[in-house]
């Protein structure tokens, strides 16, 4: 097949591949994505950063042989850079080391080179070297610096840093998952793509919130972050300027949260639903904002994205068989598994459900957000149908989780 390379910078070309028809990822929705790989042209070697997943060989090859058409030279890779080992940035690495050159050498995270073989089971006769935070190399009139960066997202993480030109090539950190025909984030407006990188820093990286700090603060310290005038991540856009993700996740990864309650419910004959209507008019009543997600028609990803720069959630279901709904099973799950207080941020939760008679879903949602690590602020559990007094309970409710994140 045919296809362009961009060129980022002189000698700098994005090589990647863009999934158009790919709808989840990581168990979450996408609008498609791109798996975003690079190529550095030196005046001694020239350098593939990263590679592609499945079915996007064709794509990928087209782009690197076009980068080198554009350049008016013969395609000689002399050096590959593996910044991270999962699928969806490798499943071409060994074949395209077999087409493009055997012999060169291999730059990756001592984790990555272990992680490659354990997925590929043949990585053990490649030039390949294990490079860490220190480590550079040297590829004529240009340095490429390697910097750990361990659990962003996966342990073999790695970032690269092209020295001169100040573009650090991050992987998965600063991603978006979004599909489109432009790759710089001048294409679209500011506010577009951070509440995409949102996502999926909420369903990403959320639980990563710890070493991202540190990461940051190192990366301060060393001076490096005033060196970074481009962010080349590995999906979605390039940020040709790096201030406004830079600024988000150093606030996401900190738990810097919003005047903001997000309210997710599900109902039977539409009792809890009720409630939540009259929650959420009491949390307005403060002026507070109000996300609102009725988990039979939405999807926890979306919830999740909310919640990070929530001060507190409001959460609902029915019982049934002394349980809550399952579709707030699931979403207690997800909310277990990204753990939002390692970002620092105590989130409140108020808990409100309509039973019939035994009850059940207020005390099995309250041991779960607690595990979840969230602090339950109160309950309302009401006997089937809510009259006027108790929808004036539960505006009163969310009248006092709001005045609460206000203090
Ligand atoms: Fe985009 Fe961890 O892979």
């Amino acid at each position: 097949m045919k296809a362009k390379a961009i060129k980022i910078i002189d000698g700098v070309y994005w090589v990647g591949a863009i999934h158009w028809n790919s709808r989840t990822f990581h168990g979450y929705g996408i609008p498609g994505t791109t798996y975003n790989a690079y190529l550095v042209l030196g005046d001694e070697k020239n350098v593939l950063i990263d590679n592609v997943y499945r079915g996007m060989a064709d794509q990928f090859y087209a782009r690197v042989e076009d980068a080198f058409a554009q350049e008016g030279k013969d395609i000689k890779i002399d050096v590959f850079v593996q910044n991270h080992s999962e699928m969806d940035h490798s499943t071409f690495l060994r074949e395209t080391i077999d087409k493009y050159n055997p012999d060169a050498e291999i730059y990756a995270s001592q984790n990555c080179i272990n992680f490659l073989e354990s997925q590929y089971h043949n990585y053990g006769d490649l030039n390949i070297n294990a490079v860490g935070t220190g480590d550079e190399i040297d590829i004529g009139g240009r340095t490429l610096k390697f910097v750990s960066a361990p659990m962003l997202h996966w342990p073999d993480s790695m970032f690269t840093f092209l020295a001169e030109e100040g573009i650090l090539f991050s992987n998965d950190a600063f991603g978006q998952h979004i599909c489109n025909s432009k790759r710089f984030d001048d294409d679209f407006s500011t506010d577009y793509l951070i509440g995409e990188a949102q996502k999926y820093y909420a369903n990403l990286v959320t639980l990563a919130s710890p070493m991202l700090k540190m990461k940051l603060q190192e990366l301060t310290d060393s001076g490096l972050i005033n060196e970074i005038k481009m962010i080349a991540p590995c999906h979605g856009q390039i940020w040709r300027d790096p201030s406004p993700i830079v600024q988000k996740y150093s606030e996401w990864a900190n738990g810097v949260c919003k005047d903001k309650i997000t309210i997710i419910y599900d109902t039977m004959h539409h009792s809890t639903e009720k409630l939540a209507y009259q929650i959420a008019e009491g949390i307005m009543s403060e002026d507070v904002e109000v996300k609102m997600y009725f988990m039979q028609e939405d999807g926890p990803d979306d919830v999740i994205t909310d919640i990070l720069d929530s001060k507190a959630i409001a959460i609902g279901a029915p019982t049934m068989m002394n349980k809550p709904f399952p579709r707030i099973g699931n979403m207690m799950y997800w909310l277990d598994c990204v753990n939002f207080k390692g970002t620092g941020s105590e989130k409140d939760a108020l808990i409100f459900s309509s039973k019939g008679w035994g009850g059940g879903a207020v005390e099995k949602i309250q041991r779960d957000l607690e595990e979840a690590g969230f602090n339950v602020f109160d309950t309302l559990d009401v006997v089937f149908v809510p009259d006027e007094d108790v929808l004036e309970e539960a505006f009163q409710k969310g009248v006092e989780l709001a005045r609460s994140i206000k203090e």
